[in-house]
């Protein structure tokens, strides 16, 4: 699991940055919010997960671990196409914007738990 959380973080890495420079090229910022949590929610997020699962191994070999992987993984692509559609003018992508946030808060839970029932302290 450590593994796979930092080889999908470095892609949402790669996405946010050209996000990024996309946004630079063309001084339209309208989208930054979306360039913002692609990056923080995408590789900031799970790439700390990594690398506590690389100091913590028992931690990565959890099925709540697995619950946190999937429903970040699905749920935060939809949730910046929405959100992205609702920041550019499209109210009737809300309704999306608030499932699909919904379920990455719910993995994140399921990832906070899981730290707090497989964490120990080291010796
Ligand atoms: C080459 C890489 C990057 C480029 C070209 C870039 C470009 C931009 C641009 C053009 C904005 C909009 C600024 C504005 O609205 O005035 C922005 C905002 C932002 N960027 Fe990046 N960015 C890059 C990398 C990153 C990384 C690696 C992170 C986080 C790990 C990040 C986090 C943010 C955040 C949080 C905002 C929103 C700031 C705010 O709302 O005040 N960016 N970025
Ligand atoms: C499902 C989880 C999250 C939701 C629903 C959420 C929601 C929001 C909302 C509604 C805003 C205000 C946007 C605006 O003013 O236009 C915001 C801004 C921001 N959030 Fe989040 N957030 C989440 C996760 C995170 C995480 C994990 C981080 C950092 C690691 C973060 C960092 C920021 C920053 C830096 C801003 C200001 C940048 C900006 O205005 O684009 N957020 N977030």
């Amino acid at each position: 699991m450590a593994a796979r959380f930092i080889k999908i973080a470095v892609l949402y890495l790669l996405v946010g940055v050209c996000f990024g420079g996309a946004m630079g090229a063309t001084g339209n910022f309208t989208l930054a919010p979306v360039h913002a949590h692609i990056l923080l929610l995408g590789w900031v997020t799970l790439a700390l997960a990594g690398i506590l699962y690389t100091l913590y191994p028992a931690a990565a070999e959890t099925r709540l671990a697995t619950i946190h992987f999937w429903a970040h993984n699905l749920a935060l692509p939809l949730f910046m196409g929405a959100l992205a559609m609702l920041l550019s003018g499209n109210n009737g992508a809300m309704p999306v914007v608030a499932i699909t946030s919904s379920v990455v808060i719910l993995g994140v839970a399921c990832f906070v738990v899981n730290i707090w029932l497989t964490v120990k302290r080291p010796g």
